[in-house]
């Protein structure tokens, strides 16, 4: 059942806000978030990063579709030149047919060069060498494939190895529309543009990577005790709602 929006409300009277404010000042003269966000982000999260090169012709997360390239959903385990619909190149349609299936090392090695792993690929892609920066990548890729359901990849957005949480959890569709209602709580921080004055962006996340690093938060495997406030007083529900709604605020 879908808890009322009042309660949520209630739990937050303005007294608490003030001290949230207090609060947050208190982080950014101790910890200087700036700093620790740099150091502590982890390995997926700087792929969203390296995705960038990738975005032009590719689509991924809610709603993905094909564009110049194939969208990138359910990648792990699909079949080379999988997606009904898109036109493939035949060197593609040929992999696929040879038995071709996407997992961390085929995607490794089409990555770096794809112009010598699957010859005569219409993939205008000179490729990416850097081994750090294809792992980094295939790590924010998977949090797009249900493969990724033994959460390792989800420790990198929680920053905390052997982060646990019920997978149950990571599957509650989120009311995007609930979440929009609840956005005006981060909003006064966290702005739509990005990052601003020390407090990070949370735009365009992969949903189940949010919903990883508000749960963290709220069982206090990450610090930031501004954050362990916030996250404590929402239910499963709502921050299933935020990461659907914060995944694509533009919508
Ligand atoms: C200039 C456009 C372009 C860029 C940039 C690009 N791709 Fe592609 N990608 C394509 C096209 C077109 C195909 C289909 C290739 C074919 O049919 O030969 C493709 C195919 C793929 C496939 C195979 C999907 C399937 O359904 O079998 C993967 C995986 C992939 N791209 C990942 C990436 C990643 C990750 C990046 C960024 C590092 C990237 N691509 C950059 C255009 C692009
Ligand atoms: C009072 C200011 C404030 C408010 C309000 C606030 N946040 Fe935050 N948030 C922060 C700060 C500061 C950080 C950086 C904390 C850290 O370093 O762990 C942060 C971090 C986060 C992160 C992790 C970002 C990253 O890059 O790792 C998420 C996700 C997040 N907040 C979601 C929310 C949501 C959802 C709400 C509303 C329900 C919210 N925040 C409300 C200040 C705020």
């Amino acid at each position: 059942m879908r808890p009322t929006t009042a309660n949520l409300f209630e739990h937050i009277p303005i007294r608490v806000q003030r001290q949230l404010q207090l609060l947050l000042l208190v982080t950014i003269v101790t910890f200087s978030p700036r700093v620790m966000l740099s150091d502590e982000t982890g390995e997926a999260h700087r792929g969203q990063q390296v995705y960038m090169q990738c975005h032009e012709c590719h689509e991924i997360g809610n709603g993905a579709t094909n564009g110049i390239g194939p969208h990138l959903n359910q990648l792990f385990g699909r079949v080379a030149g999988g997606i009904d619909g898109f036109h493939y190149s035949p060197s593609f349609i040929s992999a696929g047919a040879e038995g071709l299936v996407w997992n961390v090392d085929s995607i490794a090695a089409y990555l770096e060069d794809p112009q010598s792993y699957i010859e005569g690929t219409r993939m205008n892609y000179p490729g990416l060498r850097d081994k750090e920066q294809r792992d980094e990548l295939i790590a924010f890729l998977r949090l797009f494939s249900d493969d990724s359901d033994d959460l390792m990849v989800l420790d990198s957005y929680t920053n905390e190895p052997g982060f646990s949480l019920d997978p149950d959890v990571l599957e509650i569709e989120g009311d995007r529309e609930y979440g929009e209602y609840l956005s005006s709580l981060c909003t006064t921080c966290h702005q739509l543009a990005g990052e601003d004055a020390g407090i990070p962006a949370i735009i365009n996340w992969p949903e189940r990577a949010f919903v990883a690093a508000m749960h963290a938060y709220k069982n206090k495997t990450r610090t930031n005790p501004v954050m362990q406030i916030i996250a404590e007083r929402l239910s499963d529900e709502e921050i299933a709602a935020l990461a659907a709604y914060f995944a694509d605020p533009q919508d």
